[in-house]
């Protein structure tokens, strides 16, 4: 099975061609090789290289930037994965489409049903939703969205290292405690998204993280007491707990996050056969690989 993944020096794309089943030819496409803010070079990568199916990892992801500018953050997010759609449903392959938690708008207390009602609270979450929207539509049972969460590498930016760097650099951290989510390793997301790519009748709306839920200060409590453990911090500071509408008054450019958009795995794990490990073992995992 000849396999393209797009975002291929994201921290999903990374970690999807560091596990590349047996069965799978996969290569890795880079902005170079296909920019996705252009949607005619998504459509002629289609046409050239016949795949038969995409992961879609690419993604516009800077939440906060999106707001000032949608007009990229659309183009990348939603017509790219359009264009994508529109070429393998003529050539008949398969797509497999990376999304978020950020589609909800997080007033529900319970987790989110794949099947639960989108209301995005941010440009980066509608331009994510218009991008699910559109392949769904064009591909039917040959598409799979999978929704995650929180995702973290050794590689790339995200909220581990933040917090790394600004516990060693700093006296004092706040951190929002009023936000509750799953944080996800990026090895793990992607050997969900392998087991969907092996089961072709898997069709339609995934949800995937790791289990267990956290507040991002919880988070942030337990990548301290971990980061100590291994000597990747050599002090612990004060990790202070902080209302998001604080966070929001010192940092004006943020823009709303949902406060609860803790996904429903059940039918996911159901269908591709997987059982979710907890946050806080695979962030070890993480740490252990950040040490050596
Ligand atoms: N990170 C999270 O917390 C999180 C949470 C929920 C869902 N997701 C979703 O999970 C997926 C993977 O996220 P990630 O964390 O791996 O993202 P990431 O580390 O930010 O990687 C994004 C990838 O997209 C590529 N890209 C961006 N603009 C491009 C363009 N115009 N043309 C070609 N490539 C472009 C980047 O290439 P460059 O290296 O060249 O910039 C990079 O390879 C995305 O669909 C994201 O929306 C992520």
């Amino acid at each position: 099975m000849k396999v393209l993944v797009t975002g291929s020096t994201g921290q999903l794309g990374r970690a999807l061609l560091e596990s590349i089943p047996a069965s799978v030819q996969a290569y890795g496409i880079d902005r170079a090789q296909c920019d996705l803010a252009d949607p005619e070079q998504c459509r002629a990568l289609v046409a050239a290289q016949r795949p038969d199916l995409i992961i879609n990892a690419g993604a516009y992801t800077q939440v906060d930037k999106a707001e000032i500018e949608r007009g990229l953050a659309f183009r990348i997010n939603a017509d790219a994965p359009a264009a994508f759609a529109a070429g393998l449903a003529q050539s008949g392959g398969r797509l497999i489409q990376v999304s978020t938690d950020f589609v909800f708008d997080g007033r529900q207390g319970v987790p989110y049903a794949p099947e639960a009602l989108s209301n995005p609270l941010n440009v980066y979450g509608a331009s994510k939703r218009a991008g699910e929207q559109a392949v769904l539509q064009q591909l039917n049972e040959r598409a799979v969205v999978l929704r995650t969460a929180w995702v973290y590498s050794s590689h790339g930016s995200n909220f581990v290292k933040t917090m790394l760097r600004l516990m060693s650099t700093r006296d004092k951290v706040s951190v929002v405690s009023d936000q509750i989510g799953a944080p996800t390793s990026a090895r793990s997301l992607a050997n969900a998204v392998w087991a969907a790519v092996l089961r072709p009748t898997v069709s339609g709306i995934l949800h995937w993280t790791d289990a267990g839920v956290a507040s991002w200060y919880d988070f942030a409590l337990a990548i301290q007491e971990d980061a100590l453990a291994r000597g990747l911090l050599d002090r612990a500071v004060p990790v202070l707990p902080i209302a998001a509408e604080e966070y929001a008054r010192q940092f004006p450019a943020s823009v709303p996050r949902p406060s609860f958009s803790v996904l429903d795995l059940r039918s996911t794990r159901e269908q591709l056969g997987l059982d979710g490990i907890h946050w806080r073992t695979n962030l070890r995992m993480m740490l252990d690989e950040l040490k050596s």
